[in-house]
């Protein structure tokens, strides 16, 4: 959590080894990790169709149930045939979030997933999110989709990084009830 231009998909860009640190920052050994970019330069192929996208990833006994993935995840009937210059924003994200949990990853890197999505698609990722066993590192600014999510909340600020040992409810109650003390102390 922080706010805007604190750091936080830098941060997530050094993890994924996509810019220089300066210190050092370093996998486990047996991490593999999938990545949903804030800004994504090319989310998926353009030329493939929705089925197509999924269908490439897709390995094993899970290949038979990929229409009814793309289904839970709102895709059914003819918007399964649909080439992806054509997704929606909403689409596209929902496309990416199917292929990424379909690859065989333990560690789930996403900043800000929830911008194109609408309530539902919010609730089916969320859902999808929850019976993910692996470690879910997640960036958001909505509080909803984060309830229940977030075990842990590492807060951005003033340059700062602020692990907390606690749910994002109990962070965010924290923070109130401080800056409620803070208004009070300041009359
Ligand atoms: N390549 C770059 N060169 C110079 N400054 C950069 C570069 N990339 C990011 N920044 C700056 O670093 C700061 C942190 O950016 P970052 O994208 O990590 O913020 P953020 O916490 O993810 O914000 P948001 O909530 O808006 O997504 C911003 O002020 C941004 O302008
Ligand atoms: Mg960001």
């Amino acid at each position: 959590m922080g706010r805007n231009g604190e750091g936080k998909s830098t941060l997530i860009k050094a993890i994924m080894g996509e810019i220089e640190v300066g210190g050092t920052c370093e996998l486990g050994h047996n991490v593999r990790a999938g990545y949903f970019a804030q800004n994504p330069a090319s989310l998926l192929a353009p030329e493939l169709t929705v089925f197509q996208t999924v269908d490439e990833v897709a390995k094993g006994e899970i290949r038979s149930q990929i229409k009814h993935i793309l289904g839970a995840f709102m895709f059914s009937g003819e918007a399964i045939d649909k080439k992806g210059k054509f997704l929606s924003g909403g689409e596209r994200t929902r496309l990416a979030m199917v292929r990424l949990l379909l690859e065989p990853v333990n560690l789930l890197i996403l900043d800000e997933p929830t911008n194109h999505l609408d309530m539902r698609s919010k609730d089916v990722l969320k859902e999808a999110l929850l019976d993910f066993e692996g470690t879910l590192i997640l960036v958001s600014h909505d509080r909803d989709f984060l309830q229940g999510l977030a075990r842990k909340v590492f807060e951005f600020k003033v340059q700062r990084v602020i692990e907390h040992s606690e749910t994002i409810d109990a962070f965010l109650e924290r923070s109130r009830l401080q800056r409620i003390t803070e208004l009070n102390l300041s009359k």
